[in-house]
């Protein structure tokens, strides 16, 4: 049996894609996934340049795996995701050893650039954004389990001016409407009740409806999917990320009063809470619009947990900036939140900006934002004790093995007293204690 070996970085839009890439080397070239990479015989990085750190890691990597070349020299090794469409050639060029590069958007492609580089001897580099959609060559996903990732959308065309996507995975295309309901309905079929729908603006959703080749011109928004998918027999819960506040549109907002299935949390990045770095940054909205769209979530949703991510030590950020920062967190109250310091990528045009913030400033700042953040997790899970929580059973809890252990809504871990039948299934507990890092329930008996 031939083994791959696959490590993959960065956002669930990359995690979602190397399952893809699982999937199709597993028919093309009959592999299983291994966790040892000297006993793989192809070994592929799926990576991320979102951060410094990120890129870094690929190099270090890729020279750990060359020594096993030296024993195996048919081992295939390749690089793939937001580095790869990045560097491109520039790749090989500094590790010859790498046999084949591709993009985010050709991934399908990868049976032919493995088949190309034993052919030929050369190493093959393919980071085009091609026109025609990856997902028109993958074979449908193969699921375990109750819960699964459906990618709706590709790339991003909000070029905010700190980051790397728009550059590595390339303008917004959507995916057709239709063969998102098949490939739900489907999922459903192999007994999924829990979807996620990805994509880096997901909530800009645009899908042609009428098929691939309908030439009507009408499109459905992700509104209006939902409404759809929630119909699906077998479906649960519908989630989706991440969402960009200027595509939280009056249609979207009023899904969570009529949608149900909806789950009551939604992450949506704010990035900071001053209106001079927001627009430095080039998000497109100010603190009070931000604000703005929470108040109305909250009114059809009172208790929808909020999450979002936060860059702190953006160029010229002036301590007035940064306590605009503290002032939002308190105002809007989080659930949670993830914390990043500013890092300059090459490329974009926040990286050409003359201010950068020392980073003692930025360690401090990121410090002081995180004290808040953290405070703000355990205060929400102090206000869940007492209320009733539809979760998902994920099995025997990880303490005492006679409890069994589910995730709630907002993603906390809840252990309780209740049989293994019901393991996979969603069940109703109510919470009797917050913990620092879990909560406490009791099953609520039909
Ligand atoms: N499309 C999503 C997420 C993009 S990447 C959005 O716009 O919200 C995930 C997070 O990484 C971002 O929300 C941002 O907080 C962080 N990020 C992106 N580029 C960064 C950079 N150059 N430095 C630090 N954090 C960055
Ligand atoms: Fe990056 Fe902005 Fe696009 Fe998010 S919306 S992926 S932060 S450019
Ligand atoms: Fe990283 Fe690319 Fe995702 S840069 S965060 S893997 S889109």
């Amino acid at each position: 049996m031939k083994k791959l070996y696959l490590r993959t970085f960065g956002c669930q839009m990359n995690e979602y894609d190397s399952a893809r890439i699982a999937d199709l080397l597993a028919d093309a070239e009959g592999v299983v996934l291994t966790e040892r990479p000297e006993e793989a015989d192809i070994i592929l990085f799926n990576t991320c340049s979102v951060r410094e750190k990120a890129q870094e890691r690929v190099f270090h990597d890729l020279g750990r795996v060359r020594l096993l070349k030296k024993n195996k020299p048919e081992l295939i090794i390749g690089v793939g995701g937001c580095v790869a469409s990045q560097e491109g050639e520039a790749i090989v060029a500094r590790a010859p050893y790498v046999d084949v590069v591709f993009g985010p958007q050709t991934l399908h492609r990868l049976p032919e650039l493995i088949a190309a580089k034993r052919a030929s001897g050369k190493a093959q580099v393919d980071i085009r954004f091609p026109e025609i959609e990856k997902f028109d060559h993958l074979p449908p996903p193969r699921v375990e389990g109750v819960s699964a990732f459906v990618s709706i959308m590709e790339g991003c065309g909000k070029y905010c001016t700190y980051c790397v996507v728009p550059y590595t995975r390339g303008e917004e295309i959507s995916r057709p409407f239709e063969d998102v309901l098949v490939e739900v309905a489907d999922l459903a079929d192999q007994g999924v009740q829990e979807i996620t729908l990805l994509g880096q603006n997901v909530n800009a959703y645009r899908g042609k409806r009428g098929g691939k080749k309908g030439d009507s011109a009408e499109t459905a928004d992700l509104a209006e999917l939902l409404g759809y998918l929630a119909e699906v027999p077998g479906i649960e819960r519908l989630r989706y990320t991440t969402s960009h506040p200027c595509e939280m549109s009056a249609r979207l907002i009023e899904a969570y009063g009529k949608v149900p299935k909806l789950v009551s949390q939604l992450h949506l990045p704010v990035q900071s809470g001053s209106d001079r770095i927001l627009a430095a940054m080039k998000r497109g909205y100010t603190a009070l619009e931000y604000k703005s769209i929470v108040r109305r979530l909250r009114a059809v949703r009172p208790q929808l947990s909020l999450t979002s991510d936060f860059i702190v030590g953006f160029p010229g950020e002036t301590e007035a900036d940064f306590d605009a920062t503290l002032k939002l967190v308190q105002d809007v109250k989080f659930d949670g939140a993830f914390n990043f310091i500013y890092s300059s990528r090459p490329g974009t045009p926040a990286a050409e900006l003359d201010e950068q913030v020392p980073r003692a400033i930025q360690q401090r700042r990121f410090e002081a934002l995180q004290t808040l953040l953290d405070a703000q997790y355990r205060e929400y899970s102090e206000t869940m004790v007492g209320s009733t929580q539809r979760v998902l059973v994920t099995g025997p809890a990880l303490k005492d093995p006679k409890e069994l252990q589910a995730r709630t809504d907002n993603n906390r871990v809840v252990n309780f007293a209740g049989d293994e039948a019901l393991i996979g299934r969603y069940i109703d507990v109510t919470i009797t204690a917050a913990l620092p890092h879990s909560l406490r329930g009791r099953q609520v008996m039909a």
